[in-house]
């Protein structure tokens, strides 16, 4: 698929049909995740992939579904065969800063942004835009109960997850109520070289 439509066609879906994604599709798909840059190459990502549907169900939980549902919202978590949670390690970037080729380099203590954290977040589009490149849909979400999901998976403690991303093929679903906001404008997202400016 051509890169504008991978990216034109990617939106949160919150329903998926009950068919299974082949494990070849879902190895892809994970290939191009790892491609994601970090800071130094620190590579702090890493991603639980979760078929299992007992584990899948017991993370529907930590994400509050069951609330949810109470809520009047239809299931959604619950009714992806895949979920991933992508996890980042900051002492990854410590360790890396403390080799003699980065000793030089500002410390990660002294960082003004955490990259940890976009680094994160750099990784989570790649996995968001593969799955729609493999005819597949993808939604995110953030942990109700992050330690519940640490326990359930195995994480250690100096891993955080970051959320769930739900992955399958698309179900007829609700859109969200957010999207009434519309897209920024271009005029207040883009700058054109001074803060406010718009002329080329
Ligand atoms: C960090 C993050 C957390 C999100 N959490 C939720 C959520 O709890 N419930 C939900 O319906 N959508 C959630 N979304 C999806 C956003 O509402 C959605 O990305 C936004 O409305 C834009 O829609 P689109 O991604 O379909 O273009 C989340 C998105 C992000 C990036």
């Amino acid at each position: 698929m051509e890169f504008a439509e991978v990216v034109r066609r990617r939106r949160v879906v919150r329903a998926y049909a009950p068919e299974t994604v082949e494990g070849e599709v879902l190895d892809r798909v994970m290939a191009a995740t790892r491609q994601a840059p970090s800071a130094g190459f620190s590579q702090g990502q890493s991603f639980v992939v979760i078929t299992d549907s007992n584990l899948r169900a017991a993370v529907a939980n930590c994400c509050g579904e069951a609330a949810a549902v109470g809520r009047g919202l239809p299931r959604w978590v619950s009714t992806a065969p895949v979920l991933v949670v992508p996890c980042v390690r900051e002492k990854a970037y410590h360790e890396r800063y403390a080799e003699p080729d980065k000793r030089a380099s500002r410390p990660p203590a002294d960082w003004e942004v955490p990259w940890w954290w976009v680094d994160g977040g750099l990784a989570l589009m790649l996995l968001l835009l593969a799955t729609v490149d493999e005819g597949l849909s993808s939604g995110l979400l953030d942990l109700a109960d992050r330690d519940g999901v640490r326990d359930l998976l195995g994480v250690p403690q100096d891993v955080v997850p970051l959320g769930v991303v739900t992955i399958g093929y698309p179900a007829p679903d609700r859109r969200s109520s957010s999207l009434a906001r519309g897209r920024r404008p271009m005029h207040e997202v883009v700058h054109r070289n001074h803060w406010g400016s718009h002329a080329e």
